[in-house]
């Protein structure tokens, strides 16, 4: 398979995804969390790589995205950072680590980027935030905002389904979209809500808007790493398109290695001093 020709080669800024979105230039997200692949996805030509506190999940066999701590989060954006030239490092801010007060979301912010430096943070929610989004933005910390399904939420939702679909929880959702704008947030994440409503957003907002199970009709895209990979094999949702099955190829070439281990076919004379 050939490897996609990035022809601009420059750093991507939040300045640089705002003129995409103006020119119609869809963007592409997609999550890391360590140096290796985030190297491959960098040189692949990703416009932006998210260190999601999806790592709850996919990195540390957690249920949930709650558990993982701050010192985690940094760890993982400091071996992604390491990695990438190109592309916009964006660091999730883990649960309880905005929420509570916004001098500590501004303290969590300020970690970030100084032991990982990477170029902006993300966090979940709208009006319930809305002090720690501008305590950080004051700080000068661009921050990307999350809105419909909000997986650190998820005991308050009881369900992982598609958000929104209800006028009261849509016509919220508009609300907050417009708020986190006006307050200057950069972008946009939206997480599995109607693709009708994702549109709607995106087209009444100017700040690029990024859809994961939320249509065609937004800014850009992002899926998780592990998923369309086919690594994480028990998760198929209907947004999710697999672009290859690694988690196949690694039990079958895991297997072949250990068939030539007990068969002492490996190593053979070429592979050895
Ligand atoms: O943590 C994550 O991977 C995310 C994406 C699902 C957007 O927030």
């Amino acid at each position: 398979m050939s490897v996609a020709k990035v022809d601009d080669n420059r750093k991507v800024t939040t300045r640089r995804l705002m003129e995409m979105k103006q020119r119609g230039e869809k963007i592409s997200m997609l999550t890391a969390y360590d140096y290796s692949m985030a190297k491959l996805i960098d040189q692949a030509g990703m416009d932006v790589i998210l260190v999601g506190d999806s790592a709850s999940n996919v990195m540390a066999g957690n249920v949930t995205t709650l558990p993982i701590t701050l010192d985690q989060m940094i760890y993982h954006g400091k071996s992604v950072v390491k990695a990438v030239q190109r592309a916009l490092v964006v660091v999730d801010l883990p649960f309880g680590t905005y929420q509570g007060n916004s001098k500590e979301a501004l303290a969590s912010a300020i970690r970030v980027m100084k032991e990982t430096h990477a170029d902006c943070i993300k966090l979940e929610g709208g009006l319930e935030v809305r002090e720690s989004i501008e305590r950080i933005l004051c700080a000068g910390i661009p921050i990307m905002g999350h809105l419909g399904l909000t997986p650190q939420s998820i005991n308050k939702f009881g369900t992982y389904s598609v958000r929104a679909r209800e006028e009261a929880e849509a016509q919220k959702l508009i609300e907050d979209a417009h708020l986190l704008e006006e307050i200057g947030c950069f972008s946009l994440v939206l997480e599995k809500i109607p693709a009708a409503l994702a549109a709607r957003v995106a087209s009444e907002l100017a700040i690029p808007v990024i859809g994961i199970g939320a249509g065609g009709g937004v800014d850009g895209q992002v899926l998780v790493m592990h998923d369309m990979l086919g690594i994480n094999q028990g998760f198929s949702p209907r947004f999710l398109r697999r672009y290859a099955n690694l988690g196949d190829e690694i039990t079958e070439a895991v297997q072949a290695y250990i068939r030539d281990v007990k068969s002492q076919d490996f190593p053979n004379e070429k592979e050895q001093y």
